[in-house]
């Protein structure tokens, strides 16, 4: 195995971690829903503005609660830039959903509108967005479109969480919002989520899917006298443990955001000349956006050439990694009808992009060695 002295990603500790994780087990509630998972959903409902935030178990089970509420069927076409990763559609598959793969904009690789507006037929249940690298998909036009076809949108917003489109919070357009606290993201607990509900309309049922189907949440706050099996559900909500950790974490978020921005903007001050030269794009952040800051990729021209960068920085103790292949080309979204040519900007984009180190503790030194090695590659 390769090992790498400038990894891809690297988890670090915001400060009260341990503390946290000791109180949860002093109060003797280290199961779902107990002290810090209140604070956590307290935290980010104020920040963001949502009515409602319930912390899950991963991004995943967000969305697979998100495809529960809209009530999918089989045969419910669901919406999905064919760009993305597995979970964003594979929950509403699980419900027997079949995926519509829509293609992305090359600036900001996101959902293009115009090709929502061409896929939506009358079987169309769902609109599922996805705010790539945190910078916000076009949701006025976004939000516009499915109005008009009354279509509910879902956005999955594992990598945006305090990234604003417009000046709105990502995660706050949709009816829901889903977020991801993976240990990639940048406020993490190892594995984690959030549902972000828009609509409270949805709370309450939400509340019994995530609780087994049960109405345990309304019977804890002393609603009725015994609870008992309502609906269909799971067991979606994590250990309050592990909400011990992440609220230590997104306590500190400017922190967190700081250290992070000052990684994102180390690489786009000191790779801007050398990717102008050699025909290499980097990430662009429209005016109206305010990006989170989650990660840092460039546009290589070719595939070979990106494999060839890749390899290069391997030789020098540097991970960088490609991301998402194209969905309607895995094996399932063949099964599905996909065919090469469907998407063609996800294609060329999956094939071009390399993402590099980021994490929060990334020093200056390490950078100048990324970037030293990138510079010192000769095949381009
Ligand atoms: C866009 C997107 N959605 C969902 C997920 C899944 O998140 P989780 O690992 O929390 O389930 C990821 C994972 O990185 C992702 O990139």
């Amino acid at each position: 195995m390769t090992s790498y002295h400038i990894p891809f990603n690297q988890a670090s500790l915001a400060g009260n971690e341990f503390r946290y994780m000791s109180e949860a087990i002093a109060q003797g509630h280290i199961s779902g829903d107990g002290g810090f998972t209140r604070k956590c959903h307290a935290l980010l409902e104020a920040e963001l503005g949502v009515p409602k935030a319930l912390l899950t178990t991963s991004c995943t089970h967000a969305l697979e609660m998100a495809a529960l509420l809209l009530d999918i069927q089989p045969g419910d076409e669901v919406i999905v830039p064919a760009f993305t990763f597995v979970s964003t559609i594979n929950a509403f598959v699980l419900r027997g959903a079949r995926p519509v793969f829509a293609d992305i904009q090359p600036a900001t690789l996101n959902i293009d509108p115009a090709a929502i507006e061409r896929l939506i037929t009358p079987r169309t249940r769902a609109i599922l967005v996805v705010h790539y690298a945190g910078v916000g998909c076009e949701m006025d036009a976004i939000m516009a479109l499915a109005s008009r076809h009354g279509v509910p949108v879902v956005e999955d917003n594992a990598h945006g969480l305090f990234g604003k489109y417009q000046g709105q919070y990502l995660g706050t357009f949709g009816v829901l919002a889903t977020q991801s606290f993976h240990e990639t993201k940048n406020f993490t607990c190892g594995e984690g989520g959030a549902l972000l509900i828009n609509d409270p309309g949805y709370v309450e049922r939400a509340e019994i899917i995530r609780e087994k189907g049960t109405n345990r949440s309304r019977f804890f706050r002393g609603q009725i006298d015994k609870y008992s099996w309502v609906d269909l559900g799971s067991s979606y909500l994590p250990s309050d443990i592990l909400a011990a950790f992440l609220y230590a974490q997104l306590e500190q978020r400017e922190q967190i955001q700081a250290q992070r921005r000052r990684v994102w903007e180390y690489y786009q001050a000191h790779l801007a000349g050398w990717a102008d030269e050699h025909g290499v794009l980097l990430p662009a952040v429209p005016p109206d956006h305010e990006q989170s800051y989650h990660m840092y990729y460039l546009r290589l021209p070719s595939l070979e050439q990106r494999q060839a960068l890749i390899a290069h920085l391997r030789s020098r103790g540097i991970l960088a990694v490609f991301h998402y292949l194209p969905l309607h080309l895995s094996e399932m979204g063949r099964q599905w009808g996909g065919r090469p040519g469907d998407c063609p900007v996800t294609e060329e984009m999956s094939d071009r992009l390399l993402r590099l180190p980021f994490y929060n503790s990334l020093a200056d030194a390490q950078l100048a060695e990324v970037v030293a090695a990138l510079m010192s590659f000769d095949g381009l």
